[in-house]
């Protein structure tokens, strides 16, 4: 079963996995491997042509595109900032409640640079060009948790953090995630060990799934990669 095709290439397949409320669900493995690809058919930026995709049992094509995506908070490899305050690209499109926006921005490890900047107010330039790359992730995880969503999705999303600013937040993203589900790819072992289900990626299928333990003892990739960290 193929589950998704760019053109004429064959990117996904043989991908199956089930996700519960309140379990974080990780993807790792090669780039080019196909978890980004996954990310984008759950939240629809592309459909895919075979299979299925079910949330709470009802398969997301049959859901309007808004209402989807209201249900899914997504920080993407690649972060949309653009030109207008801190709290206008916290809330994105949503109303600005100061309030909500400082604790996510707390919780998100940014409102300390923030407050450096001049506060929620303070200008981000188009594509955040007045911040670092990190600084950028920390805003697009604070837009996440603003949004607040059953389901929260996260791609390398840390990526450019040092391993205290990455510890910190997630340990803050526990508040929102009670109950919820988390999507996470991630490279840090630190990062995914945790996860209730582990999925390893290897041109575009899923070559071994499990928890931290079990993939111990039954991937060697997993082994290999616990070996590199
Ligand atoms: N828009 C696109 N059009 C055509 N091919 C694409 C597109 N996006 C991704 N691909 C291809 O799909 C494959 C899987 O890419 P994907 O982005 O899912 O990998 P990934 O596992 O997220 O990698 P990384 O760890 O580098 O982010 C790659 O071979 C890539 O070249
Ligand atoms: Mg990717």
């Amino acid at each position: 079963m193929y589950l998704f095709l760019f053109g004429e290439n064959k990117i996904l397949s043989n991908i199956n996995f089930e996700i519960k409320k309140g379990e974080t669900f990780a993807l790792i493995g090669e780039s080019g491997g196909g978890k980004s690809s996954v990310l984008n058919l759950i939240i629809r930026f592309f459909d895919k042509n075979s299979g299925e995709i079910l949330i709470n049992n009802i398969d997301i094509e049959q859901i309007s595109l808004a209402s989807l995506r209201e249900h899914i908070s997504f920080v993407s490899q690649r972060v949309y900032l653009f030109n207008d305050s801190v709290a206008k690209n916290v809330a994105y499109g949503d109303e600005v409640d100061s309030n909500r926006v400082i604790e996510a921005l707390k919780n998100a490890d940014a409102f300390s640079f923030v407050e450096d900047m001049g506060g929620i107010n303070a200008e981000i330039l188009q594509f955040g060009n007045n911040l670092s790359g990190g600084q950028r992730q920390r805003i697009s995880i604070a837009r996440a948790l603003y949004k607040n969503s059953s389901i929260l999705i996260l791609d390398e999303a840390t990526s450019a953090l040092d391993n205290s600013s990455e510890r910190k937040i997630l340990e803050n993203i526990k508040k929102y995630t009670e109950n919820k589900i988390v999507i996470t790819v991630a490279h840090r072992l630190s990062t995914i060990s945790k996860a209730n289900k582990i999925a390893i990626f290897a041109k575009g299928k899923i070559i071994a799934i499990g928890n931290h333990e079990e993939l111990l003892t039954n991937s060697n990739e997993y082994k290999i990669l616990n070996q590199k960290h």
